[in-house]
């Protein structure tokens, strides 16, 4: 009876030994992923921990240092199924999907360049209303406010490249775009801004950019187009933009 007790104790002692092996040992490139996977898992719970729980957090992947983050009507509003994305300006269909104008050359950068898609998302929603939007971004643009943010970047220091993207709002950035500004420290990064709009372009948002991130590099030669223009905008016309591009390092 002895013996049998230690024998099952031996196979017991084997197979526990063995699971530790396969764990350290694991250096395929699927599996040295999910072990990356486990680690942002971990990280997000302690900065869930320390955030409010309605946070939404980024993971970083292990294979890009670019981020195209991004500001748009359309995931943070909520629009009726049926929304008239013809006659709006600034929502249109591709697919059977709605977009936002800024979102949609955010998703053809993404393409382009495989980096890490990212929205700059606020805790409350914009009115699916067009005009009652208007006001208020007018309203905070006015008050300088700094729209409290639901989605936080993790891992922003792996980042080398940012693609930041914003509707123009009353000739500047919207003051959601401030807020996520203001959060890190960008400093040694190259920030390639892009603006959709009704005409007024860029306006004086890259130098707020500057002022903001004083040691970060921002690019000069953002991407712009009106919103008349944004459903005609192609993966080509994006590439050809990122060609023209200096981007050092
Ligand atoms: C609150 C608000 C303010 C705006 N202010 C301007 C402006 O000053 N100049 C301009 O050219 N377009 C302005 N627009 C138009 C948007 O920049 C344009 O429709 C943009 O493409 C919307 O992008 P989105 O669909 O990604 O939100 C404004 C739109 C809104 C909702």
């Amino acid at each position: 009876m002895n013996k049998l007790f230690a024998l099952i104790l031996a196979w017991a002692m084997l197979a526990v030994l063995a699971s530790c092996g396969t764990n350290t040992g694991n250096t395929s490139s699927t599996e040295t992923g999910s072990l990356n996977e486990t680690a942002s898992q971990e990280s997000q719970k302690d900065h869930k921990e320390a955030t409010p729980p309605n946070e939404v957090v980024l993971p970083v992947s292990s294979d890009t240092n670019i981020l195209i983050a991004y500001f748009s009507r359309v995931g943070n509003t909520d629009f009726p199924e049926d929304v008239d994305a013809v006659s709006s300006a600034s929502l249109l269909r591709k697919d059977g999907e709605l977009y936002g104008n800024t979102q949609y050359v955010a998703a053809l950068i993404q393409q382009a360049t495989g980096g890490d898609l990212f929205l700059i998302k606020t805790e409350e929603k914009y009115p699916a209303d067009y005009d009652e939007t208007d006001q208020l971004g007018g309203k905070e643009n006015k008050e300088r406010s700094r729209p409290a943010l639901a989605s936080h970047v993790e891992g922003m220091s792996g980042y080398d490249l940012i693609y930041l993207g914003y509707p123009n709002w009353y000739y500047d950035m919207p003051m959601a775009v401030y807020a996520f500004l203001e959060e890190y420290d960008l400093s040694g990064k190259t920030i390639i801004p892009f603006v959709t709009s009704g005409g007024s372009g860029f306006s004086k948002s890259i130098s707020e950019i500057q002022n903001l991130q004083p040691n970060a590099e921002v690019l000069t030669e953002g991407y712009k187009v009106t919103h008349s223009k944004v459903d005609g905008v192609t993966l080509e016309d994006i590439e050809q933009w990122l060609d023209s591009l200096e981007i050092s390092g």
